[in-house]
């Protein structure tokens, strides 16, 4: 699959190439053609290598499969933006909690990791427009009787990935005891051994693991918690947000995003708002 969008990509650049040094030739012109749109710091200009960091530990918007290799809802789409726009996508794996400082120092250009647009997080880092409908949920073991809510996790242990919406979430709760993991899978696992009362995750990552069977064991309680919408991040006014939105807003209206979504979910995308705010 990725063999086959280098391959594309790769004929495509071929016949812009071809197409720019025909021009030169019909101009006449023995000037070097221009670099399209180059950007002034480390910004990927258009055309360039945009790189991605995600913490692929989420499926199904990013995993890793059996050789390793980058799959999932967050992958195809962040592949399907990079043709969208002409840049190629080089993804990076990094932690959670780990890719806002790698925006912030320059060392990846762009990250999509199922990141909920925050407010908190909007003041450090740019997001995309909405790409994505989430929201928490609480999981506990099958047949927990005394769990229906938020208010029932009072001074129960409960565990979440550390830097998530899932970790601030809890953090609320009064008297309870959070234990934080370096990934979801790993939390849900402690939940599952019977190390914990309950994980606050995101609804769609939770469903997936039990529904896979990755984890068993466990049921997902009550109403949504929130609801969230994923953003890809980029540095602080990124020269990259306006490309990368154009480019989702295409895909959104030619109905590849809808393809995609219909791969992962098996259903059609609910409409989606230009902001979170
Ligand atoms: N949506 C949540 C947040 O933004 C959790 C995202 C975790 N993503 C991941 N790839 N582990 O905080």
């Amino acid at each position: 699959m990725s063999w086959m969008i280098t391959r594309s990509k790769f004929l495509r650049q071929v016949a812009l190439g071809l197409g720019a040094a025909l021009m030169v030739a019909a101009c006449g012109g023995d000037e070097q053609a221009e670099t399209p749109t180059g950007t002034a710091g480390d910004a990927a200009p258009a055309g360039g290598v945009l790189r991605v960091g995600t913490e692929p530990a989420f499926p199904p918007f990013e995993s890793q499969g059996a050789g390793g290799e980058l799959e999932g809802f967050d992958i195809d789409l962040m592949q399907a933006i990079g043709e969208q726009a002409n840049l190629e996508v080089e993804f990076e794996s990094l932690p959670f909690d780990g890719l806002i400082p790698a925006l912030q120092a320059g060392s990846v250009d762009a990250a999509i990791s199922a990141m909920t647009i925050t407010e908190e997080r909007a003041q450090t880092i740019s997001f995309s427009r909405p790409y994505f409908v989430a929201g928490l949920a609480i999981a506990v073991q099958e047949g927990t009787a005394d769990v229906a809510g938020l208010d029932d996790l009072e001074g129960k242990r409960i565990a979440v990935q550390i830097g998530t919406t899932g970790a601030s979430k809890a953090a609320e709760i009064s008297g309870a005891q959070i234990t934080t993991f370096d990934s979801a899978p790993l939390a849900l696992q402690e939940l599952a051994n019977g190390n914990v009362d309950a994980v606050i995750n995101d609804a769609p990552v939770t469903l997936d693991a039990i529904a896979s069977g990755n984890i068993q064991g466990l049921e997902v309680v009550g109403e949504l918690l929130t609801e969230e919408y994923y953003g890809i991040a980029l540095p602080q006014n990124s020269p990259n947000v306006e490309v990368i939105n154009s480019a989702l807003a295409e895909l959104i209206a030619n109905g590849t995003y809808a393809e995609i979504y219909q791969k992962w979910f098996d259903a059609e995308p609910p409409e989606l708002p230009e902001s979170a705010f």
